[in-house]
């Protein structure tokens, strides 16, 4: 069974986007979304393995064109709408694939080729996966100030997962990672970790 984690950024009211795009911006999360997404754990490392990230429709149309596919990463997008096009006719083969379930979005993972799948998002996405079997760890950027949202990340079931500490968050990004609250501006905010109990 190929593990699932969640990556998301949330206000303590779970509020996760506005309009369809982020209602913050933070580039020290941004930065350390990509890098979490982006490295292959030590455990699986060998030549040509990518990361997945599985994200809804309209979070990859919140993308900026220039930046999709996100890079080093095998991109899955999920939509109903088979005809649904990820970039123009012309665009050269590119590595991201569209499916039209969650559940063809995990068939398209290859553990020969894949490392970490991580759902990016949005709600409806997070939704589909945190009640999975396979969602073991959520990797959450709590935003401790309050910022007005439309929507919202799924209920963290406190019977199925436990904050982790500090210490078991750097241990499963395998890199150091800044303790406590931090600050952006006029934002304030803290990298977490919940495991599957
Ligand atoms: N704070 C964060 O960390 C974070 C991360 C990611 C996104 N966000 C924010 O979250 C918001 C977007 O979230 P969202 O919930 O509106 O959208 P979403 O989950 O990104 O995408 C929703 C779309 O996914 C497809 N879909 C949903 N359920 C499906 C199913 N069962 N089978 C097949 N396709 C399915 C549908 O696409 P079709 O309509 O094409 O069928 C649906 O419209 C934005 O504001 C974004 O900025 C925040």
């Amino acid at each position: 069974m190929t593990k699932l984690a969640l990556i998301v950024a949330a206000t303590e009211d779970l509020g996760i986007g506005m309009s369809g795009n982020l209602p913050w911006h933070i580039p020290k999360d941004m930065a350390f979304f990509k890098k979490v997404t982006t490295h292959v754990p030590k455990a699986l490392e060998q030549p040509n393995i990518q990361n997945v990230v599985i994200m809804g429709r309209v979070t990859w149309e919140s993308i900026p064109p220039k930046f999709r596919p996100l890079d080093n990463r095998f991109n899955i997008v999920v939509s109903r709408n088979s005809d649904y096009k990820l970039f123009p006719e012309s665009t050269p083969q590119q590595n991201a694939v569209l499916k039209n379930s969650f559940e063809s979005a995990l068939e398209a993972v290859d553990p020969t080729k894949h490392g970490r799948v991580f759902v990016i998002g949005g709600a409806q996405m997070y939704s589909l996966a945190i009640g999975r079997e396979e969602c073991s760890h959520i990797v959450l950027t709590r935003v401790k100030s309050n910022v007005v949202c439309d929507t919202f990340f799924p209920k963290i079931d406190n019977e199925k997962f436990r904050l982790a500490s500090h210490q078991e968050l750097e241990d499963y990004v395998e890199q150091h990672v800044a303790q406590g609250i931090q600050k952006s501006k006029e934002l304030e905010y803290e990298f977490t970790l919940y495991i599957k109990k």
